[in-house]
């Protein structure tokens, strides 16, 4: 059993972790790994919104190609799709770095390219955080298929200690051995021509958290169908619809595309947060999330590795100059947004 907090970040505490060390979780999760030698991460969504009822979607996956095929483009991205509450169908691209600098050499253009001139006919969204290593974390339900930004670390953790319990997700993050990661302050709409530009607050906070059924037998594929994604999807609209009041500034369910285009059997939560705290009690109190907590405990802790289930989260908490937001196009209930609609 190891901490998900590697060695070369651990520091000496002012701020107590939940849980001791002879605490034994009652099922095994795993952390993603970078090498000791990056210091930030990239994670860039860059958003296609169109009316759902249009036979054919822009041409948004050429264009994107274009763009990560260029010099010091992402060591890694994916495709997925949903449709939000205003009946627009979204393509989100999100992409990933290890090294700032390159990222740094590859955006200004990309993002010229993203939400400039080309951008007409369809709504385009670009929304980067760049967090410092302490400033996030991951958890993994098994081995062996690592998604978002997992791919891009140098391997995953054994077991890992923190996990299976509220408040397992901040003690995963470095940063928490020391700060609160208190939000402040709100966000701000900054117009810049046609784009418009959300400057958000120190401490906000992104989850990305993902299932992944394809490799299930009939029996838990109709257990995972039938009894937990409904349970979800109802948490998941009401992130969407009403998540404003509790601190839930944006909600995207989506699905994941294949490289050929075609939804795949995997799919991701992603919503922005005032903040961390917000994101936690939403999830240790909302009835569908305490549901699907629960079952998959039990699950978990009873087929142990035989699961074919798939989990997956990452978690940030970005400093205020770590974020960036541009939307064009879009409808006002569009990602953050919504937080100063
Ligand atoms: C089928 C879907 C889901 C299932 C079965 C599920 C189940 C779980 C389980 C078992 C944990 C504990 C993990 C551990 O520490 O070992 C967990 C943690 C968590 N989940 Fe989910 N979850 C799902 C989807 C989501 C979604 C879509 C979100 C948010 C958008 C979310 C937010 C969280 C958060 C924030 C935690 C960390 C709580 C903490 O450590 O304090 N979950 N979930």
């Amino acid at each position: 059993m190891e901490s998900a907090i590697p060695s070369h970040l651990t520091t000496t505490r002012c701020r107590h972790r939940r849980v001791d060390d002879d605490y034994k979780p009652p099922y095994p999760s795993f952390v993603a790994r970078h090498g000791a030698g990056v210091s930030r991460v990239v994670m860039a969504y860059f958003g296609v919104q169109y009316r759902a009822e249009t036979a054919a979607a822009p041409p948004s996956t050429s264009d994107f190609m274009t763009l990560v095929s260029r010099a010091d483009g992402p060591s890694h991205w994916d495709l997925a799709h949903h449709v939000d509450q205003a009946g627009c169908a979204n393509d989100v691209f999100v992409a990933y770095w290890d090294d700032v600098l390159r990222f740094d050499s590859w955006f200004e253009p990309a993002r010229l390219a993203w939400t400039g001139s080309g951008a007409e006919g369809s709504g385009r969204f670009i929304e980067v955080l760049r967090p410092a290593i302490e400033r996030y974390e991951t958890l993994f339900s098994s081995l062996g298929r690592p998604e978002g930004i997992a791919v891009i670390a140098e391997g995953m953790s054994g077991e890992v200690l923190e996990h299976a319990y509220w408040g397992g997700m901040r003690d995963r993050i470095p940063l928490s051995q020391t700060n609160e990661m208190r939000s402040l302050g709100k966000p701000t709409l900054l117009q810049d021509g046609p784009r418009l530009r959300v400057i958000a607050q120190d401490n906000l906070c992104m989850i990305r958290s993902g299932q992944d059924w394809s490799d299930t037998d009939a029996a838990e594929r109709r257990m995972y169908l039938d009894d937990v994604e409904p349970v979800l999807r109802e948490g998941m609209d009401f992130l969407r619809d009403q998540g404003i009041s509790i601190g839930c500034y944006a909600n995207r369910y989506m699905r994941l595309r294949g490289t050929d285009g075609v939804l795949t059997e995997k799919s991701y939560g992603q919503s922005w947060w005032q903040s961390l705290s917000a994101l936690e009690r939403w999830a240790e109190s909302h009835p569908t999330h305490v549901r699907i907590f629960g079952a998959a405990m039990k699950y978990l802790s009873s087929l142990g590795p035989a699961a074919k289930l798939r989990l997956y989260h990452e978690v940030t908490v970005a400093a205020a100059d770590e974020q960036f937001f541009e939307y064009v196009g879009c409808h006002a209930k569009t990602g953050m947004l919504a937080a100063v609609s």
